[in-house]
């Protein structure tokens, strides 16, 4: 029986979860048409809630985590893929309730399956992975709302993390003007590399009034982090501006009033990438590979073993990630 190493999250009777690299079977991996032998993964948020026993994300342990893969197909069912074929699954369930990349064997339908584009490798698709993906995805949905390079200044809250990091140089790559917000000390010399034109601590972005609207400040934003700074950001959009909502690294919590969206035609834009349709997915990728491919891939990623993770998964739970983790399965 062919064998394989993958994380193994595991529930204990005490209620806590223990995490370990364990040998595993192939017969043991869910039902799908397509076998992948695992090359890269990456680290998201996402990834280390499920790790650590978060039943919003994976409701039954154990369980493998990893919502990116990227490598060749072993064996397929389905007439588009053949062995030898490089590929990556970002998303829909892999690693929530799937088993995920944090092994060296995934097995998923082939309808998750995207044909790795070319002018990328797997590795460079998995420094991007779903962090670069949602940042993408991200700016074609203000572009779409209007908000381009000419509009004005375009904020990234959460700069210093995956998200945010990657939304900073693809939109500098697109030719926006980027203000980045961070928490992050340390990180104004990285950002600037990536592109941003300024570095705004993130206390400057926050306001605790219950001003309905505040002094307008931005074309657009990418918003990761959630709460009272997406609060105060959409308060602070110019007019007929857009707001792209992708994560809550600090709260669910939307503390608004309608007068931005009454008094200034604010939008605010939902960016879910794990469940985007196969056509949109496959441009959006072919788009990081082509004319938004990033030069700064090997700047915003760290590489790791898949052995040396806990540590990783453990620092970005913290917020203490800077830009990318690569997992070198
Ligand atoms: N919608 C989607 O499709 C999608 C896809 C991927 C990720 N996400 C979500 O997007 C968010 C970011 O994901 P990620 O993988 O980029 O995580 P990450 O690398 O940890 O980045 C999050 C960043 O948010 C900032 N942050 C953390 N805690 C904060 C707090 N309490 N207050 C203010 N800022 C805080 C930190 O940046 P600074 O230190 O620079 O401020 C941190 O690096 C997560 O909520 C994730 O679930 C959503």
């Amino acid at each position: 029986m062919p064998t394989f190493r993958a994380w193994w999250v595991e529930e204990q009777a005490d209620g806590t979860f223990t995490r370990r690299l364990a040998e595993r079977e192939t017969e043991d991996l869910p039902p799908g048409e397509v076998l992948i032998r695992v090359r890269w993964s990456s680290l998201n948020y996402k990834d280390a809630l499920s790790a650590t026993g978060n039943k919003g994300v994976t409701r039954s342990y154990p369980h493998t985590p990893g919502i990116d893969a990227a490598g060749t197909v072993v064996e397929s069912a389905a007439a588009a893929f053949g062995p030898g074929d490089p590929v990556l699954v970002t998303g829909y369930d892999l690693g929530m309730n799937t088993a995920g990349g944090f092994s060296e064997r995934v097995r998923v339908p082939a309808s998750w399956v995207v044909p790795l584009p070319s002018g990328l490798s797997l590795r460079e698709s998995m420094q991007l992975g779903t962090a670069g993906f949602t940042a993408a995805l991200a700016i074609e949905r203000i572009a779409a709302r209007g908000v381009g390079p000419e509009s004005g200044e375009v904020l990234v809250t959460g700069a210093g993390g995956g998200v945010g990091s990657i939304a900073v140089a693809l939109l500098a790559r697109a030719g926006y003007t980027v203000a980045a917000a961070t928490g992050k000390t340390d990180a104004a010399e990285f950002l600037r590399c990536l592109g941003a034109s300024r570095i705004i601590p993130r206390e400057e972005i926050s306001d605790a009034t219950s001003r309905p609207l505040l002094a307008r400040r931005w074309a657009g934003a990418i918003d990761t982090v959630g709460g009272g700074i997406l609060a105060a950001v959409t308060r602070s959009i110019d007019y007929e501006g857009a707001v792209a909502v992708c994560g809550n690294a600090a709260s669910h919590d939307l503390p608004l009033t309608v007068y931005p969206f009454i008094l200034r035609g604010v939008s605010l834009l939902g960016i879910a990438s794990a469940s985007l349709p196969m056509p949109e997915r496959r441009a959006l990728w072919a788009r990081l590979a082509g004319d938004w491919k990033l030069a700064s891939l090997d700047l915003i990623s760290r590489e790791v073993p898949l052995a040396d993770m806990e540590p990783e998964m453990l620092a970005i739970l913290r917020g203490g990630q800077r830009g990318r983790v690569l997992v070198r399965v």
